[in-house]
């Protein structure tokens, strides 16, 4: 038995640098995109969508068309008015699908109330799907075939990999059942050979569920749930929560679902945030568009 078994310390978790890893997934894309470029006489191209002024998406839109230029991905911003209606928004996706230099759409979710949103994501040529939320997508990511993968789980599925390799027969518990996230994180690991439990709001016994997991993400958006208690001894552990507080004092800072401190004493490895996922969904989608761009070109 190692000397720290013998006299429990308090352990420091490895930090999970989701910054880094995704600045090199970015660099392997700019590669690719410069590879397709010539070959076919185009950039590789994403459509982006905005709906309203929402702060936080119009953050996150400006990252995604900043980081596709550097990439070497022609970007197509749509800022529209929070007014749109359903017909001018599918006008202009229908538009996207046809247009030849487009080979990703993503329409920045969510959108403002009386929006369609399934309506919006199913009028999306699947080929250009690059959130990977189109039935067809999410059928074929269940049935372990081919597909484009939502940016988020593929994310923490690419650390887990770089992590820990070979993730067959770990077991997963994924914290969350969204569409965005928990429901393809889970397919995304029983697909690697994990054996996954999903937990949520309702289940019974949920510190005592996470603490079987060697690998365990959350994704929830509920600000430090996730505590030492909920956490087996040496577990990789991905936080996917992005959540905006205010301290006493009025100062306001990212936290993710994890509490940090007291997750680090026991976890082998955890993300931080920012810095952790966040990173990483962007870099996502942005391989995404090489591989709808592939695929596209593949079939044309
Ligand atoms: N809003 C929050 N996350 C996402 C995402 O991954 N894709 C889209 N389209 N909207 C989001």
């Amino acid at each position: 038995m190692s000397e720290r078994a013998e006299h429990p310390t308090p352990s420091s978790a490895a930090l999970i640098d989701g910054k880094a890893f995704a600045a090199r997934v970015r660099e392997e894309v700019k590669t690719m995109a410069q590879d397709f470029a010539a070959s076919h006489g185009r950039q590789p191209g994403l459509a982006v969508v905005l709906v309203g002024s929402d702060a936080a998406s119009q953050v996150y839109v400006r990252t995604k068309v900043r980081q596709a230029g550097e990439a070497g991905i022609a970007s197509f911003p749509h800022l529209l008015d929070a007014d749109t209606t359903q017909a001018q928004l599918l006008a202009l996706i229908e538009s996207l699908n046809a247009d030849d230099r487009v080979d990703g759409i993503l329409v920045q979710l969510p959108l403002p109330a009386g929006l369609d949103e399934s309506a919006v994501i199913e009028a999306i040529d699947p080929g250009k799907d690059v959130d990977g939320f189109h039935p067809i997508n999410v059928g074929r990511l269940s049935a372990g075939q081919p597909s484009l993968v939502p940016c988020t789980p593929l994310g923490c599925l690419l650390l887990l990999q770089d992590r820990l390799g070979d993730l067959s027969g770990l077991k997963a518990v994924v914290v969350g059942r969204s569409n965005i996230v928990g429901k393809p994180m889970g397919q995304l690991l029983l697909n690697a050979n994990c054996t996954v439990t999903t937990v949520h709001s309702r289940s019974r016994n949920l510190a005592e569920e996470c603490r079987q997991a060697d690998i365990l993400v959350v994704a929830v958006g509920r600000p430090g749930i996730i505590g030492a208690d909920y956490i087996k001894p040496g577990a990789t552990v991905l936080d996917v929560g992005i959540n905006r507080v205010v301290d006493d004092a009025g100062n306001a800072r990212l936290v993710g679902d994890v509490d940090f401190a007291a997750a680090s004493q026991v976890a082998g490895a955890l993300t931080p945030v920012p810095g952790g996922i966040g990173p990483m969904t962007v870099a996502c989608l942005l391989r995404n568009t090489l591989t709808a761009a592939r695929l596209r070109s593949q079939a044309g």
